[in-house]
């Protein structure tokens, strides 16, 4: 049997999950082990991952038994919670109840969370400035997770905390560049012009979580802010330009006009980037690049994302 210890990773056929997983079985020498948790262990993802060498078993965050079985004989884990399966905060919130209670059953000695901050703490509910979305929450997935936060710790799970941010693959993925009625491309978010915005390449949350899991004990209780740039939105579309090798313009649209619009979760999404926004100094300021790169040498510059994946970027 392998002496290597077990680290449980949910969310491991996605793109943070599968961040982790991937970096902790390309290291050979880190002494874990990764059991990957997913509702369909015959997914090409999990098979994929299986190939890799993860041991694969089933668990479903509203299976609780089949989620503490996952957990037994595990040393640590990863956890993520995915908000965008539902969309509900109440429902991310009961997640991670399951989660916090199955670290404790398991006896679990490192845990790292992928959260976010909870907007609540710099922008009270009363302030007018967005509109209070699920009864109780600025951004429901920011806020549901930064919350959790506090489950952990009263449940006294050594947990490290890495808060994350927006992805760079988000550009593949519904933010890209798309031509504008002049013909010229636009880089269309609902985000202030000079304002920073911090950006993360998806696997640096796996190298990172895994730089912490071998730091071990050093980490536990401390909070890490993620983010692999801080540009903003112009300098965004300058690197998108340049890497795609057509001018893109940066196309601010105002938060109030973003919110209108028939667009999936567009009220969610407007109240994010405001937040991200108005409070971007505290935000970009809680995610210290060199002290990143330091824990994490291979941590991913927009500009190294971009040479890697801007062919990936679909322009018509
Ligand atoms: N997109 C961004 O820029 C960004 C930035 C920061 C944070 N986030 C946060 O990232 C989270 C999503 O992570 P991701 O991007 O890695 O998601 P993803 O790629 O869509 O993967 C979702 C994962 O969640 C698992 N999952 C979903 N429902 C589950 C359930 N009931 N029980 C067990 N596993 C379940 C899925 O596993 P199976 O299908 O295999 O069961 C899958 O592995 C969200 O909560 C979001 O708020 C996103």
């Amino acid at each position: 049997m392998s002496d290597k210890k077990i680290i449980v990773v949910t969310g491991a056929t996605g793109a943070q999950g599968g961040g982790v997983a991937r970096a902790i079985l390309a290291d050979a020498d880190s002494g874990f082990a990764v059991r990957a948790l997913t509702r369909d262990p015959a997914s090409p993802a999990a098979k994929e991952l299986a190939d890799l060498g993860a041991e694969v078993v089933p668990a479903d965050f509203y299976d609780e038994p089949s989620v503490h079985k996952a957990f037994d004989g595990a040393y640590g884990a990863f956890l993520v919670t995915n908000f965008w399966a539902h969309g509900s905060a109440a429902k991310e919130t009961e997640e991670i109840e399951v989660l916090v209670r199955a670290s404790k059953q398991a006896g679990l000695r490192h845990v790292v969370w992928s959260t976010l901050e909870d907007t609540r703490e710099l922008l009270p509910l009363a302030d007018d400035r967005m509109p209070v979305l699920q009864g109780a929450y600025n951004v429901p997935h920011f806020d549901a997770k930064g919350a959790g936060n506090e489950l952990f710790r009263q449940a006294g799970v050594p947990t490290t905390f890495l808060n994350t941010t927006f992805y760079f693959q988000g550009f593949l993925q519904g933010f890209g560049p798309q031509r504008a009625e002049d013909g010229v491309l636009a880089l269309t978010l609902p985000f202030e012009e000079g304002k920073l915005l911090a950006g993360v390449d998806v696997a640096d949350i796996g190298r990172t979580a895994l730089a912490v899991l071998k730091g071990g004990e050093q980490y536990i209780g401390s909070t890490i802010g993620l983010a692999g740039d801080h540009l903003t939105g112009a300098q965004y579309a300058a690197k998108l330009a340049a890497a795609i090798g057509e001018p893109v313009r940066f196309q601010s649209v105002p938060y109030d006009v973003f919110r209108t619009l028939d667009l999936p979760a567009a009220e969610e999404i407007a109240n994010m980037f405001q937040y991200y926004g108005d409070f971007d100094q505290k935000f970009t300021g809680a995610r210290d690049l060199d002290r990143l790169r330091r824990l994490n040498p291979a941590l991913t510059s927009f500009d190294a994302w971009l040479a890697e994946n801007a062919s990936r970027i679909e322009v018509k």
